[in-house]
């Protein structure tokens, strides 16, 4: 990155902030937040985990954008590919025809996706990724002559998406209750497997995964042949960084086998390298039914999704028994070229071992300083780590997300040159390429925010 923005080249700062917050509706933003919210900047270049704003002011990508970039900022050769096959031919129809990045994207997922997940249905991102695995397994069902099973099980906390389906299974819909109820029908959410705050008050092992056989409950007492799916990320980011105890995969992935319920695995946020290893699915030796894709699958360089099924699942589409779902953009030729661009980075640079490796330095770091008395627990599994904050860490009492304390933080965080969302839960996922010495700056830079926030609020 250069080492000062050369801003004559860009249009006036003021002007730009002005026309942002007139015309640009920020995503989960209130109307003008550009000029009003001091979280809000505007970006203009990356390298690697580093990003820099129109001032020139340089940050760590604490998020990956919003856990996307997983190959970094900058990839010349990623956008080259891109623009080489938007040159060519940057769309072919997602259902009379299709492209040759496609068929090879299709054909890389099939190779490095968990056991026999073998086919792709393409899409632009996470919350169509999930509405087409809840459409794929409702038709499942039908087409296996068991078209009553409809229903889908979620766990509360976690997020697969905004858009209606996606919505109402995440388990943060309460949320959104006040303006987007009522939700889709048929839909139940259990408890998640969040061992520092067990909605049972059980901690583990003496718990004999309560949480897991609760799932079984809910189904036996809706009656299995009304069931369609359980959707489940197998480490929850939404939900806080929430790492399943041991045996919870193996116990939920007998409980969906037991009762004909497909299993959705959601790694939106887990898959491509996040948690050090290329599918969070790998860590148990677990393989969803339908697995949904997206963000880390072009890290950002092309909005493109995906729903990977395995043979028992598609074979129910055979003959007549059409897919009764399309989306334009699915398949779309050029990102398709990214995404196939963005796995070669990822082979020849060893960005799933650095993840490996960096969210252990990471970790590491963040238990050094649990002489903070905001500090609660630290939580991670390659670089998708959380570090939970408590007003008090023997009451485990919670800030208020919206409050004076968490407002200092994410303030100082920045000042420093730290991005990321500020949560109860801070959530650390740079991209992937991100360096040793970059990680121990991320752990200083938040040592230091701590300070400021536990004085300026009189905390410990
Ligand atoms: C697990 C999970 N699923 C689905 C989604 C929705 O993805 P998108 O925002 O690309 O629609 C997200 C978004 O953060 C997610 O975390």
């Amino acid at each position: 990155m250069n080492d000062a923005v050369d801003t004559t080249s860009l249009p006036n700062e003021d002007a730009l902030t002005e026309a942002g917050s007139e015309h640009l509706f920020i995503h989960a933003s209130a109307h003008r937040a550009l000029a009003n919210d001091a979280g809000k900047r505007i970006l203009v270049e990356g390298d690697g985990a580093l990003v820099k704003d129109i001032e020139g002011k340089e940050y760590i990508d604490g998020l990956a954008g919003l856990w996307l970039v997983n190959a970094g900022h900058g990839r010349q050769e990623i956008a080259d590919a891109y623009s080489r096959q938007a040159g060519k031919l940057a769309y072919a129809s997602s259902t009379q025809a299709t492209s040759i990045p496609a068929i090879e994207l299709a054909t890389r997922l099939a190779e490095l996706t968990p056991g026999d997940q073998a086919t792709a249905f393409f899409c632009s991102g996470g919350s169509e990724a999930v509405e087409s695995a809840i459409k794929i397994a409702r038709q499942y069902h039908y087409f296996n002559s068991e078209p009553k099973r409809s229903k889908i099980v979620g766990r509360r906390g976690s997020y697969h998406g905004a858009t209606y389906g996606a919505m109402s299974v995440s388990g943060t819909r309460p949320m959104s209750e006040p303006y987007h109820s009522p939700f889709m029908h048929g839909v139940l959410h259990a408890s998640p497997p969040y061992c520092y705050r067990c909605d049972f008050r059980h901690s583990f092992p003496g718990c004999d995964l309560l949480c897991a056989d609760q799932i079984e409950q809910i189904i036996k007492y809706e009656n299995p042949k009304t069931v369609a799916a359980v959707i489940a990320e197998p480490i929850s980011a939404s939900g806080g960084i929430v790492i399943p105890p041991k045996g919870y995969w193996t116990r939920l992935r007998e409980i969906c086998d037991r009762h004909g319920v497909l299993l959705i695995t959601d790694e939106v946020i887990n898959g491509f390298g996040r948690t050090g290893r290329m599918f969070a699915s790998e860590h148990w030796d677990l393989v969803g039914d339908i697995m949904t894709v997206a963000k880390g699958l072009a890290s950002g360089y092309a909005p493109i999704g995906a729903v990977m099924c395995r043979p028992h699942v598609v074979e129910a589409f055979e003959g007549k028994n059409k897919l009764s779902h399309l989306l334009t953009y699915g398949g779309h030729a050029a990102a398709c070229a990214a995404a196939l661009a963005n796995l070669e980075v990822f082979e020849r640079e060893g960005l799933v071992a650095n993840s490996q490796a960096m969210g252990a330095r990471l970790k590491e770091g963040l238990e050094g300083l649990s002489h903070h008395p905001s500090v609660g627990e630290v939580r991670g599994q390659g670089l998708l780590v959380g570090l939970e904050l408590v007003k008090d860490p023997d009451s485990k009492e919670k800030f208020a997300d919206d409050g004076a304390e968490l407002e200092t933080f994410g303030e100082a965080l920045a000042e420093r040159g730290l991005l990321t969302r500020v949560d109860s839960v801070l959530p650390l996922s740079p991209p992937l390429c991100i360096t040793a010495e970059q990680i121990d700056r991320m752990v200083a830079i938040i040592d230091d925010s701590l300070t400021a926030m536990e004085t300026a609020h009189d905390l410990g």
